[in-house]
Parts: structure tokens; sequence; C-alpha cells
């Protein structure tokens, strides 16, 4: 039997060093002063997270990339040790582990989860670093922006407008933008006035302004299940609950949804009903009309999000919640962002009168106005027929892109993954056996590899989605889409090794 011994390591729980970061950094440093020398079994994953009291994602995350720096190697079918060679006077030792020296206090405690808004920061920083295959952002990519276009109206509206569009703007958002807004939804099929249209800073903010206009702390908002994790870190800040329902092949599940208003009478629904993201499903009509026929009997608003509704490249396009709703139940929220380009943050909302004043008031409290400048612009490049054009460009190229994405996912990721087919959108939704590794277990490993994604479980604001994974594949051209998921895919190999090891041996 080995010697156990105590690694000792005190964690800052409450500063900004994310924790695996904290548990390299102690490791490292026991590492060269020589108190873990090489040969030195390091406890498994889930021990040493149950001991820290920590989650298993933080040590696994910090295992990789001690693995990765050479600090340890991985021996299969024996466990995690420190690397280089042992010093035979000195045998390997096995140890145990306890935070803040204390072991017993935290045996057994239950798994502290990684603070959401942390694991995105972290994700987001790590994926950004140069030379990495990007698929986690949620953006539409760079070379479909169209440059010059934008310049030209840039360039137009200030020699038209002068000073006017460096001025602030009415609340409600520029009157020609609004009309055009209007004629834009019109085709559709939602047939509105201006008057009951709010421009915003971007989709992001027309859904903050739609939670801060109905909801108190503490109300109760329901989305999908999972859902876009934009709304997740609203709900958080604006300190309300939120719960999410399943999501099926047709989109949120309605037994499951009226089940839970009946119990806990929630003030909100939100849905994205075409292209749900991370999900890429597309309500069907038939689902849609019972989704308005249960609102209007609970007298629950839907909070509708149609940010990826044009960007279909298969199927048969169907009519937004607003365009079928005749009572005013839903409140309409959309882009031009992932259409055209995202930096400009032109949104909107649409909202019969019942809430529009609110919404204009949280809006004034928020920015007084989105740019004006950019609203003219917008205006413009809608006026000479830009959003057309770009529509069909961008989702001809994005349906080869998919197509390519597809190819790879069959080629390089490992056998019992399964994916969805996207007729729209940006995303490929995968899920890793479940048997294997989690998305979250591989990222540093496949970051390492130099190819990010979105880890699938951020999306679920109720927790699952463990071995979920989220790719963007707009944003790559095609030969780094192959690429990108060839080095996911040995990634998942890698770790998949360790993870059995991981799960075989009990090392202490
Ligand atoms: C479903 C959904 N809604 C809203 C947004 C925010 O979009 P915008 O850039 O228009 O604020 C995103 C961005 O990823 C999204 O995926």
């Amino acid at each position: 039997m080995l010697n156990p011994s105590k690694l000792a390591i005190s964690l800052d729980r409450d500063g900004e060093e994310p924790i695996y970061r904290q548990l390299i950094r102690h490791v490292r440093t026991q590492i060269e002063s020589g108190s873990l020398p090489p040969g030195t079994r390091l406890p498994a994953s889930r021990d040493l997270a149950q001991q820290l009291n920590i989650s298993r994602i933080s040590v696994v995350n910090a295992y990789a990339e001690l693995r990765a720096e050479g600090f340890l190697s991985a021996h299969a079918g024996r466990g995690t040790f420190i690397a280089g060679e042992a010093n035979p006077s000195n045998p390997p030792t096995s140890i145990g582990a306890s935070s803040n020296g204390n072991a017993a206090a935290s045996h057994n405690a239950p798994e502290a989860p990684t603070t959401p808004d942390r694991s995105i920061r972290e994700m987001i920083r790590m994926s950004r670093k140069p030379g990495i295959i990007s698929f986690a952002q949620g953006s539409p990519p760079n070379d479909f922006f169209p440059m010059q276009q934008v310049r030209d109206a840039f360039n137009t509206v200030m020699d038209r407008d002068g000073s006017k569009a460096l001025g602030y703007e009415m609340t409600e958002g520029f009157a020609p933008l609004r009309a055009a807004v209007r004629d834009y939804v019109s085709a559709l099929g939602i047939l509105c006035h201006p008057d009951q249209i709010l421009v915003t800073g971007g989709t992001q903010q027309a859904l903050d302004l739609v939670v801060q206009a109905l909801l108190s702390e503490g109300d109760m908002l329901l989305t999908e299940n999972p859902t876009y994790l934009g709304m997740i870190d609203i709900a958080r800040a604006r300190r309300v609950q939120i719960h999410g329902i399943d999501v099926d092949e047709d989109g949120i599940r309605l037994d499951m949804l009226e089940n839970y208003v009946l119990d806990n009478r929630p003030k909100l629904v939100y849905v994205m009903p075409t292209f749900q993201n991370p999900s890429g499903v597309v309500m069907p009509l038939h689902r849609r009309r019972q989704l308005l026929n249960l609102a209007n009997d609970y007298q629950i608003p839907i909070l509708e999000d149609g940010v990826y509704h044009e960007l279909r490249f298969e199927g048969e396009a169907l009519p937004p919640l607003k365009a079928l709703d005749e009572t005013g139940i839903v409140i309409h929220a959309s882009g031009f962002t992932k259409m055209m380009v995202p930096g400009l943050r032109i949104g909107y909302l649409i909202s019969d009168n019942r809430h529009y004043e609110r919404l204009v008031r949280v809006k004034q409290a928020a920015d007084i106005s989105t740019p004006s400048l950019n609203q003219r612009a917008m205006h413009l490049m809608l006026e000479r027929g830009m959003l057309s054009q770009q529509l069909e460009r961008n989702n001809r190229e994005l349906r080869r892109r998919r197509d390519v994405a597809l190819a790879a996912a069959a080629r390089y990721l490992p056998p019992g993954t399964r994916w969805n087919i996207p007729q729209g959108g940006l995303y490929l939704w995968i899920q890793f056996p479940k048997n294997g590794p989690s998305a979250a277990e591989v990222y540093i490993t496949a970051v390492h590899m130099g190819a990010a994604y979105a880890i699938g479980s951020l999306f679920y604001p109720n927790g699952g989605g463990s071995h979920r994974v989220r790719i963007n594949f707009a944003q790559q051209k095609p030969a780094e889409i192959e690429d990108g998921l060839r080095r996911i895919g040995r990634a998942w190999r890698e770790v998949s090794c360790e993870y059995d090891d991981m799960e075989r041996s009990p090392l202490l």
C-alpha cells in the first residue's frame, strides 16, 4: 500500500482567480519546491474534488492543463503522476488532500458548482487565444460583414443629416427606422404599427428590457431547457428566478410547461420558436398555436426571440408566434445583428399597448436611446435593400459550412456521438457519448489542441447537458471547420483514455 500524505491546498473561494487556476498554482508550487516529488500519484479527480469541496470539472481542468505543461503524466490504468523520474530512494507516494488543512470538515460535502458567469468568462477568454479555432461564440462570421456598404451608409448619413446624426434620438427609436422595421416584419406576417416598435441596443437589450419591465426581483421566468445563455445572465443580473422546461424535437414541452405553470405561476415565458439556441429546434405550427392557447388560458405573456428566424437555408418558413397572436399576449424581440452586423447593436421589440409605455420608460432609464448614427445607417441599408442581399448570400454560405461541419463531425467525433441536422441558424448541437468524459472535461484538452466550443451545460438553467457541446459552424471557413472538429475528436479520445483510468482506479 502506498503512503498517503496530505496535499495542503488553501483555496480562496471569493477571489477573482478561478478555482482550477488556483489548483494549478498550488500543485505547480509544490512540484517546484520538491514537496511533490516525481512519480507521486495524485488523487483521482472525483476524490480530490470531494475532499476540497470543489467541482470535479475544476480538478479535471487543472490536471489537463498541468499535463499539457509537462508537470503531470497519465499512465493507462494506473492514474495521474507527477512527471519525471522517481528517485528510487524515495518511493512514489499517493496523496490525499485537505482544503485549508482540514480534510475531515470538507469530506462528503456537496459539490460547489462553478459560478456560470466565471465559467463563461473563462471559456471565452480561452477560446480567444491566438491560434485557436473557436466555435464557441454566438457571433455570425466576420467575413459576412458588408464592410463597404456599412462604411458608405455611415458617410452618406453624416453628409445627409449632419449634426442631427450625432445627437440624442427619441427613446422609441428613429422614426424612419421604426417604419422600416414595420415593413420588414409585415413580410414575416407580423402586422403592427410603428408605434408598437421600440428600437433597442440589439436583441440582448430587448430581452433585458422585457424582464425588467414585467418582472420584479424574485419573480419566476420560464425558459426552454436548454436556453440562450444571455437570458440566463439577464435573470441572474435582475435577480429573477429562472426555470427551464425541457425541449423535445418540436420545442418546449407543453405538458411540462402547463404542470409548472399550475404550480408556480410564472410571470413570463421566453421561447425561441425558430432555430432555438442552442438546440436548433424549430417549433412546428401546431405547437406554436398550442403554446399561444396555453399562454392565453393562463394569461402569461410570451417573450418570443426571433433573432435566428431568417437564417434559414432549408425547409419551409413558419410564421413567428407574433404573427399568430390575436390577443397581444406575445412580445416579439429580434434584431439585425445576426442577419447584418452585430456591432451596430440594432434590435427591436414589438409589443401591444399594454406593455409598450413601460418598456419605453425602462429603455429611457437604461440608455436614453440607441445611438442615432447607427439607427440611421441601419435604416439606410434597409432602404437600399441590403438585408435581402445579405440573407441570400449568407444563407447559401451557412448551408455550405453546415454541410462541412456535418461531414467532419461524422468523420472525427467518437462513435456514439449524436448531433442535430440544423435547417438554419448557426449551431450544431452535439452530444458526446454518455459513458465517456463530459464536455467540460474535454474542454481544456481541446483548447490545448487548438479548438474551442461552447460547453453545453452552461445553457441549462436548472442543470444537465453535461455531455453537450455547441459548435458555431458558421464562425469558421470550411478548412478550419474540418481541422477544428478533428482536434475536438482527438481531445475527446485523449481525455477518454485518462477518464477510463480515473474511473477504474481508486487511487487513495
Ligand atoms: C437567441 C439569442 N437572442 C439574442 C441574442 C443577442 O443578440 P444581439 O446581438 O441582437 O443582442 C443572441 C446572441 O447570441 C441569441 O443567440
